[in-house]
């Protein structure tokens, strides 16, 4: 491992070592600039090897099998969910649902808690920074069910307008806050603990959205404050395919099933069936054990590094390329500036889509997304089609900003950026 819990600064040279891909060339043997951590992060060797020991020693499916393999594949996959509640504040290990990434987490509350409770013109508030994920659901119980779906706008510095929050929560009978706690596209922390106090005081439920918050922050969930948080295992140096739904223990015992099938029953006759007990009912069918498994090996990376150092580290990064980016004639960048600012960068690069900045930056061997960033009511809010965004994790360092740096001035003369 690679530097001791605090808030030293991260030895990236040492934690690069860790991340295997990162020692392959791209695009004719350049080395690779990842800078794509937002959409998935990259994973250290001791994550790959959790994932494929586990097939190699002790695979077997869980909680069925009277024999020692399965006895071993239970054990693994619930210790799996102890490291993840402790790494999250959870009060106790049955609090954490696993689930498939972050969009099935908050289907799982809208199918669940919402259909259980909201009725029409019940009024959902959400933001207009929020990933798809996090639209897309409470649109469908608005067509399905007719509740009203609110959207808290942004001021000119991408920051949310919590006065219209406040008016909203005020005015109108709000049964939920679904808000993101770090915006994807813009990098703005939002004031989550702030928003959850406002939100209980009119009697709603918070829903946080923590898919670029957890990977990248310290978060508690007592600390939070929020009644519901989902991520996804990828965005923190987990495999594909695991993810986590976390709600208080009582909150989601009065939660009915999600999805029908095996592992989420107590009984099952030819007239019905009784719901099982809290995880177990929201986890039907075989679970991604094996993926599981190696979340809790990423968690142990992440702790070992420790939370605040990393944060720090992304604090430092953003601070040298800000004003590297800025100095860069033609470009746009978006997003806040202050300490409420995650390691997201967007920007626009004079009237060139950014696709084709994206390609050219390809050709030097360095990874960013172009796009909207499923974030389509957010770009239309910002009048632009689409951004270019690059995004930092701790393997990062200032060598990969001083590449994208002279790659966009490379850029700039290719595409003929007016300045
Ligand atoms: C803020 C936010 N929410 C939700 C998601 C969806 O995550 P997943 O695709 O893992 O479900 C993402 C993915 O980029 C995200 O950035």
């Amino acid at each position: 491992m690679s530097t001791k819990a605090g808030t030293q600064p991260l030895d990236v040279h040492r934690i690069r070592t860790d991340f295997p891909i990162l020692q392959r060339t791209v695009r004719d043997g350049k080395p690779l600039v990842y800078l794509d951590s937002a959409a998935t992060s990259q994973k250290p060797a001791s994550v790959i090897e959790a994932l494929a020991g586990f097939y190699r020693t002790s695979n077997a499916n869980i909680h069925r099998g009277i024999y020692e393999l399965s006895e071993e594949a239970s054990i693994l996959y619930e210790e799996a969910r102890a490291k993840v509640a402790r790494f999250i504040g959870a009060s106790r290990p049955d609090e954490v649902v696993f689930v498939r990434n972050t969009t099935e987490a908050i289907n799982l509350v809208a199918r669940t808690w919402g259909v259980a409770n909201l009725q029409a013109g019940d009024v959902v508030v959400t933001t207009i920074l929020e990933h798809h994920s996090n639209i897309v659901p409470w649109h469908q119980l608005a067509a399905e069910r007719g509740i009203v779906v609110h959207f808290v706008d942004i001021d000119e510095t991408g920051r949310l307008r919590l006065d219209q929050l406040e008016t909203l929560l005020r005015t109108q009978p709000v049964k939920l806050v679904a808000v993101t706690h770090v915006s994807n596209a813009l990098g703005t922390i939002n004031p989550v603990s702030d928003i959850a106090r406002r939100a209980h005081e009119a009697g709603a439920l918070v829903l946080v959205d923590g898919a670029q918050s957890v990977p990248h922050l310290p978060v508690d969930v007592r600390a939070l404050g929020a009644d519901f948080l989902a991520f996804s295992g990828h965005k923190m140096l987990g495999p594909f395919g695991i993810g986590v739904l976390w709600a208080r223990y009582e909150l989601l015992a009065s939660l009915p099933p999600f999805l029908g099938g095996g592992g989420m029953i107590r009984t099952v006759t030819t007239e019905g069936f009784t719901p099982g007990d809290i995880p177990a009912r929201f986890e039907a069918g075989t679970p991604s054990v094996a993926d599981a498994v190696a979340l809790g090996a990423a968690v142990d990376y992440l702790e070992a590094i420790g939370m605040a150092a990393i944060r720090q580290h992304e604090v430092t990064l953003l601070a040298y390329a800000l004003p590297r980016l800025e100095e860069i004639p033609g470009i746009r960048l978006y997003g806040p500036v202050g300490e409420d600012r995650a390691g997201v960068i967007s920007f626009t690069f004079g009237d060139v889509h950014p696709h084709d900045v994206a390609a050219v930056l390809d050709l030097h061997g360095i990874a960013v997304r172009a796009g909207h960033h499923c974030t389509q009511p957010l770009m239309r809010r910002l009048g632009v089609v689409a951004t270019t965004r690059a995004s930092f994790y701790l393997y990062n360092w200032e060598a990969d900003i001083d590449r994208l740096v002279e790659a966009l001035q490379e850029a700039r003369r290719v595409l003929d950026v007016a300045g």
